[in-house]
């Protein structure tokens, strides 16, 4: 059985206050399982704060994205991948939708970023997913496997084997549109099955989560299908009643 995720994408929300409220508030009420990670992923500013107040507490804590440079230099505005372990960062969210369509991230700067994030000790969320219109063209998949294989040619099998995927369809993030139950597990297992071409047993351990419009009253049925191991919340996961029961959802499985 493979350990289940939930993840919250704050995005660019919250505030002091808000980062000690959520955090102290998921760490005291929500019932932390061992087989479900719970993580979040606040602005870059709130990341320390964030880790110091879920010390020891079971909550994970990870960015939402980090800079293509590994080393110390000139780089204005960037913010490490080793800073942002030195803090207490577990993981970092590469290649999410936003990041490739408002800050020109292709494919090949996310397997780049995927990269130095293992190298710095992060574990990588590696995002990939399809327009609406690739996908009423008849091309998710073949945009999902190039997103996939950009990200295989740096990393490989062992990056990958330290590596989460989060399927997040760019129509369904945010609209309140979710892929149906099916519709995600379609895409989930052809994840799995082109990582299987590369290593059957890395496939197999791999974590893939959904993301997009995922709340409290659809997540048990997306996260019941069989390749769909957790899920990326954005808007959901700025409340902590939902996120906590979305959290819940996740141990039923
Ligand atoms: P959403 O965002 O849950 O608000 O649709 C998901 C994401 O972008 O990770």
């Amino acid at each position: 059985m493979r350990q289940m995720m939930v993840a919250g994408n704050w995005k660019m929300h919250g505030s002091v206050a808000f980062t000690s409220d959520m955090v102290t508030t998921l760490a005291s009420k929500v019932v932390i399982k061992e087989n479900v990670t719970l993580l979040v992923c606040p602005p870059a500013v709130y990341l320390a704060q964030a880790a110091a107040a879920a010390a020891h507490s079971g909550v994970h804590v990870g960015a939402q994205n980090l800079a293509s440079v590994a080393s110390p230099g000139a780089y204005t505005g960037e913010v490490a991948g080793f800073m942002l372990a030195d803090i207490g960062c577990q993981y970092v969210i590469v290649g999410h939708s936003e990041r490739r369509a408002l800050y020109a991230e292709d494919n090949e700067i996310v397997a780049h970023k995927a990269k130095v994030a293992l190298d710095a000790g992060l574990v990588p969320l590696v995002c990939v997913g399809e327009t609406l219109e690739q996908r009423e063209a008849g091309k998710a998949q073949e945009v999902i496997t190039a997103q996939l294989d950009a990200v295989s040619a740096v990393i490989g099998v062992d990056g990958w084997s330290q590596a989460i995927v989060a399927y997040e369809p760019v129509w369904a993030i945010g609209t309140g549109r979710t892929a149906s139950p099916e519709q995600a597990q379609e895409i989930h297992a052809v994840i799995r099955a082109r990582l299987a071409e590369l290593d059957a047993g890395m496939a197999t351990a791999m974590r893939i989560l959904y993301g997009g419009s995922v709340k409290p009253d659809n997540a048990e049925s997306i996260f019941s299908q069989l390749d769909v191991d957790g899920g990326l919340i954005g808007g959901a996961s700025l409340n902590a009643d939902d996120f906590a029961r979305i959290y819940a959802c996740a141990q039923t499985k």
